[in-house]
């Protein structure tokens, strides 16, 4: 069962809660917040505060992407403000456990992400211990950049190591996923797909564009 991750990123924050609610309306199961500090990745984004301010608009789990030099100083402030999931960089969180237990012990989900250059076998020691793993299908930082094609084998790689070692845990894709490229990812082995220009600058609008990619993901 494909799942889709809007990325609010692209959305027009002037009508962030009425573009949520329609991606909602086409089948969305959950709100991608990407999370950057100019630092960890060359861009600056938002804070804990459009968590808060999302929160009352929308039942959708509000899954948190720390593209941040250190997590483990923003886990709580966006627990507080209503995240359900954080998923934090094992490039900056080599020895995850101890963020893991701390985002586990407020009852929130984990995920684990790595860039593009970065070795999926890595990850493995953990696999068990995550609710998520994101493998990067773009140097992160910004949207409207292209699904870099080595992914597909990177996401064939990690559905093999996910299916042996914690077939619960779910597989995400994020970054030049549209309709063009997520057959290939949900092929790979995939299961939820973060998608931002793909949803917010479809002129067929967020709704139509979420239900098409949920199509061309299998569902
Ligand atoms: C890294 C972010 C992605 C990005 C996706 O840049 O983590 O979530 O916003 O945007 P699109 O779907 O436009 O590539
Ligand atoms: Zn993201």
């Amino acid at each position: 069962m494909p799942s889709i991750a809007p990325s609010i990123l692209a959305a027009d924050f002037s009508r962030l809660g009425e573009l949520v609610k329609q991606t909602e309306a086409g089948g969305a199961d959950r709100v991608h917040v990407d999370v950057m500090d100019g630092h960890f990745v060359p861009n600056l984004s938002m804070g804990a505060v459009v968590v808060k301010g999302l929160r009352p608009v929308t039942k959708l789990p509000l899954e948190v992407h720390l593209m941040v030099e250190e997590p483990g100083k923003f886990v709580d402030g966006f627990v507080k403000a209503g995240a359900d999931s954080l998923i934090f960089h094992l490039e900056v969180q080599p020895d995850p456990i101890e963020l893991i237990r701390h985002v586990r012990g407020y009852g929130k989900k984990v995920g684990l992400a790595f860039n593009p250059d970065y070795d999926p076998s890595r990850i493995e020691p953990f696999l068990a211990d995550i609710d998520l793993a994101l493998c990067m299908t773009v140097f992160p930082g910004f949207g409207g950049q292209a699904y870099i094609p080595e992914s597909t084998g990177r996401i064939r790689q990690l559905r093999a190591a996910i299916d042996r070692l914690n077939p619960k845990c779910e597989l995400e894709v994020d970054g030049g996923i549209d309709r063009r490229t997520i057959g290939e990812a949900a092929n790979a082995g995939a299961t939820v797909f973060v998608a931002g220009t793909a949803i917010f600058g479809d002129p067929a609008g967020p709704t139509e564009a979420t239900r098409e990619l949920l199509r061309l993901a299998g569902d």
